[in-house]
């Protein structure tokens, strides 16, 4: 079975192409099931799961540590959980951090593999989307970068092959607790007179974070960071703060 997060879609076809070619079920963390993960008990026939999901300030998502401190699953035997994360850059010590996570429940771990995609992180000085080239570069390099991860997944790998890049420790046990604490926040959301009240944001929103008042997008207070307002609105009418000015959208190209 393959368990995902994906704000953008880089997650999502990765995990899409690993439950092909392991022939397992592939579920979505979305609406009830990502805001609620205790509600409903999930059944895995496979002895495998694979977490996918994409690095937030060299970290595993809060939205992720939360599922897998809630959730509930039977298995119809012993099982060995897998992890593949997208990242733009690089990934700290996410591996590290999920591990401890799938510890904490008594579950066993296997490898952990790590694969570049276009990035989608917009909100602070200095980050933007990739170059179309380095987009279409880290697209076609992720086709072989998966079968890599699959690869490791059935040959019973149990090591890390993650990109971690400099200063893992800091980015992951400073930045990343910072981060969590003081740059996640939903407030400076808003749209901007551009927008045409399509309601987009709320339809796609995976938290159902976002309530349509007035004709215009209202963002409540469970926000997962995942950008999918900003970089699916189709006239770009969502900013965050003044951080976004100027900025680029992105997401995973349909049909590659
Ligand atoms: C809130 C946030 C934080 C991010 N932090 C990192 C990071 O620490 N390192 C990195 O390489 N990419 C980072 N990224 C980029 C994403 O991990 C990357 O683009 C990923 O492929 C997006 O996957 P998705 O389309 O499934 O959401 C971040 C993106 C977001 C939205």
């Amino acid at each position: 079975m393959v368990i995902y997060f994906s704000g953008n879609g880089n997650s999502k076809a990765i995990a899409v192409s690993i439950a092909k070619t392991l022939q397992c079920e592939c579920i979505a963390l979305e609406g009830e099931l990502l805001i609620n993960p205790e509600q409903k008990e999930i059944y895995c026939e496979d002895n495998i799961i694979v977490w996918v999901f994409p690095v937030y300030s060299w970290g595993v998502p809060p939205v992720v540590v939360n599922f897998i401190e809630k959730c509930r699953t039977k298995t119809a035997g012993n099982c060995v959980h897998h992890l593949v994360v997208s990242c733009g850059d690089d990934t700290g010590l996410t591996a590290q951090q999920w591990r401890k996570e799938i510890n904490k429940k008594g579950w066993e771990t296997g490898s952990a593999t790590s694969i570049v995609m276009p990035n989608t992180y917009v909100l602070m000085k200095g980050f933007d989307t990739d170059s179309k080239e380095l987009e279409t570069k880290k697209l076609l390099e992720s086709k072989a970068a998966i079968q890599h991860a699959v690869k490791r997944i059935t040959t019973e790998c149990t090591d890390d092959d993650m990109l971690k890049g400099r200063f893992a420790w800091i980015k992951s046990h400073l930045i990343y607790p910072w981060f969590i604490r003081y740059a996640m926040s939903p407030k400076p959301f808003h749209s901007t007179e551009a927008c045409i009240s399509c309601g987009k944001c709320a339809k796609q929103c995976p938290m159902e974070n976002i309530t349509i008042v007035n004709g215009h997008p209202k963002w409540g207070n469970r926000c997962a960071l995942c950008l999918r307002c900003y970089h699916r609105c189709p006239v770009k009418a969502i900013g965050y703060g003044k951080a976004t000015a100027g900025k680029h959208q992105y997401q995973y190209p349909e049909g590659i």
